[in-house]
């Protein structure tokens, strides 16, 4: 097993970076608590690039004052572990004062990437104002030091993959964007640090969002392919949750299709919270 080595200054990653001469370099972001879908981010980096940077920062940016910043799950020494065994070569795990600059912490400021409102005041943006503001400002800022040739994001997250890859095209950053595919429990259930949270009860209520997401493309492989007819069927399997929303949304531009026809390849994106512990739950399917 390689020697992996925590960095938790931008100075010492900076510096470290610069010295890579011929070398491709993978990104995988992530807030930590990381799990089997951030390890199978990692072991693709590990595929595909020459040095890999695994990033864990719960960045304040990205979270609204009500939400669950402080109680997020923090779990260092795990996290090293983990991504050690895939074969990582730097986890820079920064803390906040080290990432933002004094302005933020004094008066709640700083420079933002702001993707377009189209994209952000709809899915997950819409109960979450400024989520994704915080998320370009802090990938960006990631991109910026560790310069990769290929950032990892899981599927899971697909209206964050979907602006990010704008983001990129947008303002020119020479990194790939690589997709990876959603990595599930045995009962089907989206693998995220959140699910730390579940109740007992919410755990075998859980996997219902994803035999609700397997029925609609079942039905829409059988010729159903009206949206308004997929949407209705996935919300019969979501009694038990509090459904934020269930919509069908096109790969290109992530908004609703205009003839109300779903075409192969739309996305059907579900968020819910579970009724005890109140845990905010996303998931999608390719149609
Ligand atoms: O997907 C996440 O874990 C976060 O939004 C990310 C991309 C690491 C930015 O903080």
């Amino acid at each position: 097993m390689k020697n992996l080595k925590l960095i938790q200054t931008k100075s010492e990653l900076k510096a470290l970076i610069k010295e890579l001469k011929n070398v491709s370099t993978g990104l995988v972001p992530t807030m930590g608590a990381l799990h089997n879908g951030h390890k199978s981010l990692i072991e693709n980096s590990v595929k595909e690039n020459d040095f890999t940077v695994v990033s864990v920062f719960v960045n304040p940016t990205q979270f609204g004052p009500s939400e669950d910043y402080d109680k997020y799950p923090r779990t260092l020494e795990k996290d090293l572990e983990i991504a050690k065994e895939a074969g990582a070569d730097v986890v820079f795990a920064p803390n906040p004062k080290e990432m933002y600059e004094e302005i933020y912490f004094e008066e709640k400021e700083t420079t933002l990437v702001c993707p377009p409102y189209k994209y952000v005041n709809r899915l997950c943006g819409k109960s979450r104002p400024g989520h994704f503001d915080g998320v370009c400002t802090v990938v960006s800022k990631l991109f910026n030091l560790v310069k990769p040739n290929r950032a990892y994001f899981g599927k899971k997250d697909a209206q964050q993959l979907f602006i990010i890859k704008r983001m990129v095209k947008e303002l020119d950053f020479d990194i790939e964007i690589k997709e990876c595919d959603i990595v599930r429990e045995e009962n089907g259930l989206a693998i995220s640090s959140r699910n730390s949270y579940l109740s007992e009860n919410d755990k075998k209520q859980a996997p219902l969002i994803y035999l609700s997401l397997k029925k609609v493309k079942e039905l829409f492989q059988n010729g159903v392919n009206e949206a308004e007819t997929l949407i209705d069927t996935a919300i019969t399997y979501l009694k038990d949750f509090e459904v934020e929303y269930v919509e069908i949304v096109s790969k290109n531009d992530f908004c609703p299709p205009v003839s109300k026809n779903v075409q192969k390849g739309d996305i059907m994106l579900i968020a819910v919270r579970t009724k005890e512990s109140r845990t905010r739950l996303i998931d999608n399917i390719e149609l």
